[in-house]
């Protein structure tokens, strides 16, 4: 099977992965909220389009088929022993907040071992309603016990550490995470509109994952997974249905190098 690689093409089938061969998936699918995937934008307006294979505006039922169709692949190909972490926000549709707890369905055969918040301060502000500042990461098991989490791998600073109470200076980092959401002026910025910060995956993949493992991406836009999965000497597997990403996500591989 190969490995180090984006296929250009639909995750709905990934006939490429063998059963049961992937340690750990990372993902954040399209949030059908109209996002205008391939197109150049700037302000949130299109100057440039390109020919765009993903419409980010499906009938709910179609999105939401497609979701089941990738996540049915995505359990085929994980390990055991392996896990599924999914980044998804609320949407807001005809006036009213669309929580994704709806995700749960297709998922009834696996663990949801924690909802992750994601906690960050800045992003699109409202004088209607309190500022959307969270996303969340729906983090699933195939197994209910024997799953890879290395807790020790992402300890975080205990700020009151006291050396008579705690064994340790490190704390677990709990279930809310402080990441700041990428902003145009960080190095690490692409010009994809939902592109993940490096320092997200990071802990997913520190977490979930250990040298050599493979992880996999079924949307893997401007290739954030395959970046961090090769700094922590792991190997990717990824789909992206649009070439401008995948040719994107190559550049900044090759950057690496
Ligand atoms: C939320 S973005 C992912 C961004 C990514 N996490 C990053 O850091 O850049 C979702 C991506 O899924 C792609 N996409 C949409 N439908 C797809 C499909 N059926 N198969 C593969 N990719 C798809 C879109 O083009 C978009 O780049």
């Amino acid at each position: 099977m190969k490995t180090d690689v984006i296929y250009c093409k639909s995750s709905e089938s990934m006939s490429e992965i063998e059963d049961e061969s992937v340690d750990l998936i990372v993902t954040s699918p399209p949030y059908n909220i109209g996002i205008k995937y391939g197109n150049k934008t700037e302000k949130g307006s299109v100057i440039e389009s390109k020919s765009i294979k993903y419409q980010d505006n499906l009938p709910e039922d179609e999105y939401r088929r497609l979701l089941k169709t990738v996540f049915s692949e995505c359990k085929r190909v994980l390990k055991k022993d392996g896990s599924i972490w999914i980044n998804i926000k609320n949407r807001y549709i005809n006036e009213c907040i669309v929580p994704p707890f709806w995700i749960q369905d297709y998922f009834q055969d696996m663990y949801l071992k924690n909802l992750i918040i994601w906690n960050f301060d800045w992003g699109g502000s409202t004088n209607r309603r309190f500022s959307p500042r969270y996303e969340f990461v729906f983090w699933y098991t195939k197994a209910k016990d024997k799953y890879n989490f290395d807790l020790d791998a992402v300890k975080i600073p205990a700020l009151n550490y006291r050396p008579d109470r705690y064994k340790s200076q490190l704390k677990n980092p709990s279930d809310v995470w402080k990441i700041p959401m990428i902003s145009g002026n960080f190095l690490e910025r692409t010009g994809h509109p939902a592109q993940f910060p490096e320092k997200l995956i990071d802990r997913i993949i520190k977490a979930g994952a250990k040298p050599g493992s493979i992880i996999l991406d079924p949307f893997m836009g401007s290739g954030t997974t395959a970046v961090v999965a090769k700094k922590n000497g792991c190997n990717f597997i990824g789909y992206e249905i649009e070439q401008t990403y995948v040719d994107m996500a190559n550049k900044r591989l090759r950057g690496m190098r």
